[in-house]
């Protein structure tokens, strides 16, 4: 159905592999276009309740923007491009389900920045992150300014940004680029088990949780406790919430049926 990525329904996971392995999954325009309809959908589609991204092949999750499209670009056009690459990952970020990526190799510019949209980071031990775009005299386009130094701080993303210089897994995890490292055998597997441990909870509390988690990166402190409180007053009105806590008082497990 469509050209540039593969799609998946498995058990209430959506599973999205960006699959242009011979350019390294580079993002083009079109790529980005058949990302945005998968998360519109995907937000309404009652039936996925996590989402995993990963890239076809051992050597990338995605080496960026599509440099040939890149290199035509001027000022108006640019401004499209970024913003429309923005608004793609934004639709990622405030996806109101789990987002995973499975990192499984080179993660550079726009794919470092894709990786970053995500909620969470499992990575493959010959993951290669970096912001790369100096090197082609732009800046990162996609919320790379933006996302990097919220996610490792503002010294370290400053360093990885002016110095276009790529890093490994285990610095990647160091400073909390990557939230764990797996063998590239069993990353595709771990993320898997992951989505379904996250599946398993209340839904509504997994949407809630991400939804005031990213409210933090908008609101004062003040503002996001306020965000927050409504929220948790939001969940006591579920089925899921009576079904959890009566589960723990009676010594069972609880069964969710996210509503
Ligand atoms: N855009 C377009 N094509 C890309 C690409 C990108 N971002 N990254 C890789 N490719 C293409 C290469 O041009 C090559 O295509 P070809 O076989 O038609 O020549 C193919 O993917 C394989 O890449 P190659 O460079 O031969 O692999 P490598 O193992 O030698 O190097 C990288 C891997 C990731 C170090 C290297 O491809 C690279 O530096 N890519 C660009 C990374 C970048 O700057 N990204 C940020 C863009 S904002």
């Amino acid at each position: 159905m469509f050209n540039n990525i593969l799609t998946e329904e498995k058990e209430n996971i959506l599973i999205i592999t960006i699959n242009r392995p011979e350019k390294l999954n580079a993002l083009n325009e079109g790529l980005l276009k058949e990302l945005s309809m998968v998360f519109s959908n995907a937000n309404v589609n009652e039936n996925v309740h996590a989402v995993i991204i990963t890239g076809a092949g051992e050597k990338a999750f995605v080496a960026g923007a599509d440099i040939n499209e890149l290199n035509k670009l001027e000022p108006v056009k640019a401004k499209d491009f970024a913003e429309f690459g923005q608004k793609v990952f934004g639709q990622i970020s405030e996806l109101n389900k789990p987002v995973i990526a499975a990192v499984n190799g080179f993660a550079l510019g726009g794919g470092c920045e894709l990786a970053m949209a995500c909620h969470i980071r499992l990575v493959s031990e010959n993951a290669k992150f970096g912001q790369p775009e100096v090197n082609l005299g732009i800046i990162p386009g996609y919320g790379g300014t933006q996302r990097l130094p919220k996610l490792i701080g503002l010294g370290r993303a400053m360093e990885l940004i002016l110095s276009g210089d790529l890093i490994d897994a285990n610095e990647a995890y160091r400073i909390g680029l990557a939230n764990k490292i797996y063998s590239s055998a069993e990353l595709f597997e771990k993320a898997v088990e992951l989505a379904k441990k996250i599946v398993s909870k209340g839904r509504i509390a997994v949407s809630l949780s991400i939804n005031a988690i990213n409210a933090s990166l908008n609101l004062s402190e003040t503002e996001g406790m306020k965000y927050e409180a409504a929220n948790f007053a939001l969940t006591t009105s579920t089925k899921d919430f009576k079904e959890g806590t009566s589960a723990f008082l009676e010594k069972r497990i609880a069964e969710f049926k996210g509503e």
